[in-house]
């Protein structure tokens, strides 16, 4: 293994070109608390409890209709799955300006990944709802309530990582503790 020399010089890498501290070069790396917020506390936390939820509740629903084959919970499904994107929209919209407003939020490649995980999921929840529009009790066996389980896991996955946001990076969280 090559070692640098040791009368290299500290402050350039060995093509000769200026070393850059990636912290000091972005004085706004720490600037992260919410802009989209009522009295301090993040709208897209607030909003995105309701997506989370109503995501499993169409999964249990189709669940549901599969075990007892009351179009009842076909019908429930059908308005779970259409609240859950809308809802999931609201959220991401809210996500989406807060993550553009926010130079210390922008800053982050963890940001953007969970970006594109909820896009993708968002994507998820609008087939899911679109396919039942076409026939809300055909379409749950078999492909909603797969939708349903893929949607489910997506949701797992995308708001664990929103969870990792918060507290490995303490993105949306107040510094000063004034609130
Ligand atoms: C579509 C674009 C989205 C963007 C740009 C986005 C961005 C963000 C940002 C910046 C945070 C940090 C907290 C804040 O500043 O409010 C966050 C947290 C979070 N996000 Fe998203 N998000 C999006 C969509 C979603 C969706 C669809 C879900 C649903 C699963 C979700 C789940 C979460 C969760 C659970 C948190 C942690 C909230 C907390 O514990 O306080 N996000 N997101």
């Amino acid at each position: 293994m090559a070692f640098p020399p040791e009368t290299s010089n500290p402050e350039t890498s060995e093509s000769g070109r200026a070393r850059v501290d990636p912290i000091s070069a972005q004085p706004y790396f720490h600037r992260t608390e919410s802009r989209i917020a009522v009295a301090g506390h993040p709208i897209h936390a607030m909003l995105v409890t309701f997506p989370i939820a109503l995501t499993m509740c169409t999964l249990g629903a189709d669940g549901f209709y599969w075990w007892t084959g009351d179009s009842f919970w076909a019908r429930a499904a059908l308005w779970a799955s259409g609240m859950a994107f809308l809802f999931g929209l609201a959220a991401g919209l809210a996500g989406t300006v807060e993550l553009l407003l926010v130079p210390g939020i922008r800053a982050r490649a963890a940001s953007w990944t969970h970006f594109i995980l909820a896009v993708m999921l968002l994507s998820i929840l609008g087939a899911n709802w679109g396919y039942r529009l076409t026939g809300y009790e055909e379409a749950v066996l078999p492909w909603g309530l797969l939708l349903s389980a893929l949607a489910a896991g997506f949701t797992a996955v995308t708001g664990w990582h929103g969870g990792k946001l918060v507290f490995d990076y303490q993105i949306g969280t107040s510094r000063n503790g004034k609130g």
